[in-house]
């Protein structure tokens, strides 16, 4: 299978609703990361999904819905600040979590009692989520554990072959996965930080809390529990107060005649010397920087030395969860 990279019009979005009919798999835009679209009540399409990506059986996936959309079919509305959420944060970067009501295949639960919907704000997507108006499943359409894509030329490295067509709808802007929350509690409780921060939910709803993983207890965000957005190759992760170091490992790969390059905020790339990848200042602007910045890393460099960051932004929350994901902590003891 040829995999198409096509513009968003009538044509494309047409062809597409047929793929999703007839349980096939399509590649969306949407303004966090890609995602792979399939027909969330479909066994088969789901099935598909699973496949396309090589993702463990026991992570459950997220449904997408255009804003008019009666989530009422989907899930139970437990309490009444989760409409406050809707109003404030949907169409957004913003998962909700609820009880569902059975209408989409079991295989996008993986047999929980919960159902996340998503309402993504991205222009290209609401077209297709209308046009198709069915609900769609869709994870990041990435290859399972490698870095999630925010371009269509992303999707296409990792998925060429495996589907028909990815729709175009230009760079993501938020650039890193939507928040997830549980609002089947009196609490809403985040089981995934992103653009919709704690402190955002708290102004809505008056309190918000972090999961806690101890271990023992059952994992509430089974994503989370695995390896996730590495890079193709080697990592190091430094904290920011040990920017000599950093740079001391940069001077050894060159001198070994490998290619190292710096992955950092601006505030800190002037204390370096050496090839960079820069992510920007503000947290919103490392956050829709830094899969893109990843995914060039991998293909320039031997290893990407990156630098911890901390701008003071509560956005800073997601992406440390991703970046300490996606690279490893420096260890003195590995030949890089
Ligand atoms: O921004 C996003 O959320 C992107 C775009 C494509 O919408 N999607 C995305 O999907 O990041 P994925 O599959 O890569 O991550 C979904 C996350 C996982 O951590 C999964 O465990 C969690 O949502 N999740 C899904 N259903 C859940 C449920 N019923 N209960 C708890 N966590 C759930
Ligand atoms: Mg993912």
């Amino acid at each position: 299978m040829n995999t198409k990279i096509l513009k968003i019009n009538d044509n494309s979005l047409k062809l597409s609703k047929n793929l999703i009919l007839n349980e096939e798999l399509v590649a969306i835009p949407t303004e966090t990361v890609y995602g792979l679209g399939g027909l969330a009540t479909s066994d088969l399409a789901v099935k598909k999904i699973f496949e396309a990506k090589g993702r463990p059986n026991d992570n459950p996936l997220i449904v997408h819905v255009h804003k008019d959309y009666d989530l009422t079919k989907l899930v139970h509305v437990d309490f009444s600040y989760v409409y406050d959420l809707i109003n404030a944060y949907m169409p957004g970067p913003l998962t909700l979590v609820m009880r569902h009501k059975g209408f989409v295949s079991r295989s996008v639960t993986c047999g929980l009692d919960t159902l996340a919907v998503r309402i993504p704000d991205h222009e290209g997507c609401q077209q297709f989520l209308r046009y198709v108006d069915v609900p769609i499943a869709a994870p990041s359409a990435n290859v399972s554990k490698h870095t999630s894509p925010v371009t269509a030329e992303h999707v296409y490295n990792d998925l060429n072959g495996k589907i028909e067509v990815i729709l175009d709808g230009g760079k993501c802007s938020g650039g890193i996965e939507s928040t997830v929350l549980d609002v089947t509690k009196p609490v809403p409780v985040i089981l995934r930080s992103g653009l919709v921060t704690a402190e955002m939910i708290k102004r809505v709803v008056g309190a918000c809390e972090y999961v806690q993983n101890t271990g023992s207890e059952v994992v509430r965000s089974p994503g989370m529990k695995y390896v996730h957005y590495t890079p193709k190759c080697k990592t190091a992760l430094f904290e920011r107060n040990e920017l000599p170091l950093a740079q001391e490992l940069y001077d050894k790969i060159l001198s070994k005649g490998k290619v190292p390059v710096f992955l950092c905020d601006d505030k800190v790339s002037h204390k370096l010397c050496g090839e960079k990848l820069l992510l920007g200042i503000s947290g919103e602007e490392i956050a829709s920087n830094l899969y893109d910045k990843l995914l060039e890393g991998e293909k320039i460099a031997d290893v990407l030395i990156a630098i911890k960051i901390d701008t003071g932004s509560e956005v800073d929350i997601g992406v440390m969860n991703r970046l300490s994901k996606a690279c490893k902590p420096f260890n003195e003891n590995e030949d890089y």
